[in-house]
């Protein structure tokens, strides 16, 4: 295929990953790197092969990329799709897709108007387990999905928060636990069990004193297809346990991922050690396909580096789709249920209350 030519805006943490997938795919010409700090910028350019900027309309007007990845903070995510959109730029944006509805409102609007592609990297969709899931459930052999949940036994340090000026405070993160680690389940949950009618949530912060967000949160759910679901997230447990979305159908069988074990990895701080492994697999008949799955996808863990793997899985995704004009894997409309979900547990808790879905601004 021709490749897309594409730029980079926000070189931190995460952009590495998402630099060194667009250097190593054929179907990417990376041409671009944009940042704020223009040091950043430069150090990417040299790093990377691609011409440094610090300002996203220079950089748009002068390397005209097909598409663009967005790695910025959450709250800084609206302004360069919107810009991008407008100079007709196709869009792969970091999760969570914006911290607030009316940001994803304008990123959608704004994609629409140009005609262009809007996608949400949420990387776990990819995972071998989590594949396996989606096509057994697709494939009725669950009967309906009627009990969806997720649990986070999660860890962040204070000096994690204390690593970027931008973290664990609303106005410059939007949220905590909810909005930063649980994006990636939160979309799993909804894609595994379909739309959500209504939410009853609560959050706290536990332990973490030096930050303003929640470290913990829970939540109760009602789906379209009459299922329930339940949320617990958290960050609070020292060490880290695990993530799991387990889901239970009609028919009395349960399909389960373990997500991550120990603390979710922190990109650019720490590695992927574990393999992501389904953990719950009851379909009659294929209970004993439980230990092959497990056993493949251990030996899978070993000749792939999964920190990096499923990230470049899905820009993959992103720039085929583009040239085969369809719609990413993750779909903008999709990034906007993950931020209703954690709108909806923060507005439960403020109104005392559960919350409809959709919510319309
Ligand atoms: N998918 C994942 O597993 C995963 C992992 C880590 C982070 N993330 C997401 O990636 C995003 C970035 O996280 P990070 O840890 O890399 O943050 P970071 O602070 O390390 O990097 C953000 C970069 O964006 C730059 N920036 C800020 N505003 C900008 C602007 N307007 N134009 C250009 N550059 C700008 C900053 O200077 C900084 O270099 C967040 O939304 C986070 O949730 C996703």
């Amino acid at each position: 295929m021709n490749p897309v030519r594409a730029a980079l805006i926000g070189c931190g943490k995460v952009g590495h990953i998402h630099a060194a997938a667009l250097k190593a795919l054929p179907e990417a010409d990376f041409t671009a790197v944009c940042d704020t700090s223009a040091d950043r910028a430069a150090a990417f350019g040299a790093n990377y092969g691609a011409r440094p900027f610090s300002d996203v309309a220079a950089m748009l007007t002068e390397a005209k990329p097909e598409a663009v990845l967005i790695a910025t903070p959450h709250p800084l995510h609206a302004a360069p799709t919107v810009l991008a959109a407008q100079a007709g730029a196709h869009v792969l944006v970091e999760k969570p897709m914006a911290a607030t509805l009316a940001d994803c409102d304008a990123m959608l609007t704004a994609t629409r108007q140009a005609g262009v592609r809007l996608g949400v990297i949420s990387q776990r969709r990819l995972l071998e387990p989590v594949r396996r899931m989606k096509a057994a459930i697709d494939a009725g052999k669950i009967g309906r999905p009627a009990l969806g949940v997720f649990t986070m036994y999660s860890w962040r340090d204070p000096s994690y928060y204390a690593s970027d000026p931008w973290r664990g405070k609303w106005d410059t993160e939007g949220g905590g636990v909810l909005v930063n680690q649980s994006p990636h389940q939160l979309d799993l949950l909804q894609w595994f069990m379909g739309p959500i009618t209504e939410i009853c949530g609560a959050w706290s912060n536990v332990n973490h004193p030096s930050v303003e967000v929640d470290d913990t949160a829970v939540a109760l759910l009602r789906f379209q297809n009459g299922g329930l679901g339940s949320i617990v997230t958290s960050v609070a447990q020292k060490p880290g346990i695990y993530c799991k979305v387990h889901i239970h159908g009609s028919n009395g069988a349960s399909v389960g991922v373990e997500t991550d074990r120990g603390a979710t990895f922190v990109a650019g701080m720490s590695r992927i050690r574990e393999p992501a492994l389904n953990d719950l697999w009851t379909i009659p008949g294929e209970e004993h396909l439980l230990a092959q799955f497990q056993a493949e996808d251990r030996a899978h863990f070993e000749t792939i580096d999964a920190t990096t793997h499923y990230h470049r899985l899905q820009i993959q995704d992103f720039l085929t789709a583009i040239r085969d004009n369809r719609p990413p894997l993750v779909s903008g409309d999709d990034g906007r249920i993950v931020v209703e979900m954690f709108t909806a547990i923060y507005r439960s808790q403020r109104d005392r209350g559960p919350i409809a879905l959709p919510i319309r601004e």
